[in-house]
């Protein structure tokens, strides 16, 4: 892979493996990114993605050079000379001195010509689209609590957004049931829901959608949630606010899940909005470990993007990276 923007990127098989490398990479830390210098640029606020991601390049021993949005993205500025430059000068430049960039943008559209303009890797921090950090780090934390080869019924519940895309995504190409409800004026296009019947049947996974939450939940192993309200959105709070209520995941609806299932959120979380004190608190929420497992998944990321360090899976089933 020489980008990661989209979960579409990877193969499932890459997949498994950017996640068993970073298994082994959080177990027996090893300075693999030595001498590796990786930009971010946020144009959005983070807190998980941006320290998550520094702490794990900081234990693989590479380097964070962070730059300021504005000298990346200024280039869309309306008023003459308030853009300092293209963003194509911009990522010539920082290929000339960083081994990849991590960026944070409002739109896919800006990753893609970051990949385009520049010469080094990019990798998505979240856009308006996908969140596909977000994606891979979801996926260990139910490998952690499941395994590797137990087939799940996932439900996210809520908006059909970035986070929910690169799930389903990912679910999917892991050949696992997803099921998705919220309100109906904010779901799908066709499209995307043609791409979710293709990524099912290829992998042998399920897509079903349903604007009806407690049906949705039934029996799920594994109840999602995140914001109804998207960063880049909130001028259109109260437009939309109104059409989620049904879709908050209380006690009430995440009872309807099977007494084994778990709570995961991307995180942050409006407490009494989307989620209840109750179920974020619960004893199966697993938000933290999931929040944990961003770090650890960043790991596996970076080594492979950047150091075509693989992991060898050994006859024993036990994982090894060569040092
Ligand atoms: N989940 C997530 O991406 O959190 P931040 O916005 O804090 O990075
Ligand atoms: N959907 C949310 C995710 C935040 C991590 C957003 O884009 O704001």
């Amino acid at each position: 892979m020489n980008h990661l923007l989209t979960i579409g990127d990877l193969e499932a098989d890459q997949i498994q493996s950017i996640l068993d490398l970073s298994a082994e990479l959080e177990k027996n830390p090893k300075s693999v990114l030595t001498g590796k210098n990786i930009a971010f640029v946020f144009e959005k606020p983070s807190l998980r993605t941006k320290v998550g991601t520094e702490v794990a390049i900081n234990h693989l021993n590479g380097n964070v050079i962070p730059i300021d949005a504005d000298l990346i993205f200024s280039s869309g500025k309306a008023v003459p000379f308030t853009s300092r430059e293209s963003l194509k000068d911009a990522m010539m430049n920082v290929s000339q001195w960083c081994d990849a960039v991590f960026a944070r943008v409002y739109s896919h559209n800006t990753l893609k010509k970051m990949a385009d303009y520049g010469e080094i890797p990019v990798v998505n921090a979240l856009c308006d689209q996908h969140h596909p950090m977000q994606a891979l780090a979801d996926l260990y934390t139910m490998q952690q609590k499941f395994g590797k080869d137990q087939k799940l019924t996932i439900t996210y519940v809520g908006d059909a957004n970035n986070v929910a895309f690169s799930l389903i995504e990912i679910g999917l190409k892991l050949g696992h049931t997803l099921k998705f409800s919220g309100p109906k004026e904010y779901s799908w296009k066709e499209e995307q829901l043609g791409y979710f019947s293709l990524l099912a049947v290829e992998h042998g996974g399920t897509f079903i959608q349903t604007s009806d939450p407690f049906e949705a939940v039934y029996e799920t192993d594994l109840v999602y949630a995140d914001t109804f309200i998207s960063m880049g959105e909130e001028h259109l709070y109260d437009e939309k606010i109104r059409h989620f209520e049904p879709y908050q995941v209380n006690e009430k609806l995440f009872s309807q899940a099977k007494s084994s299932a778990g709570f995961l959120h991307c995180l942050p979380a409006h407490r009494g909005v989307e989620v209840t004190d109750e179920v974020i608190d619960h004893k199966n929420s697993w938000v933290y470990q999931q929040a944990k497992n961003r770090m650890i998944v960043s790991k596996g990321v970076f080594a492979t993007l950047l150091t075509g360090v693989k992991t060898e899976i050994q006859t024993n089933g036990a994982v090894k990276v060569p040092s």
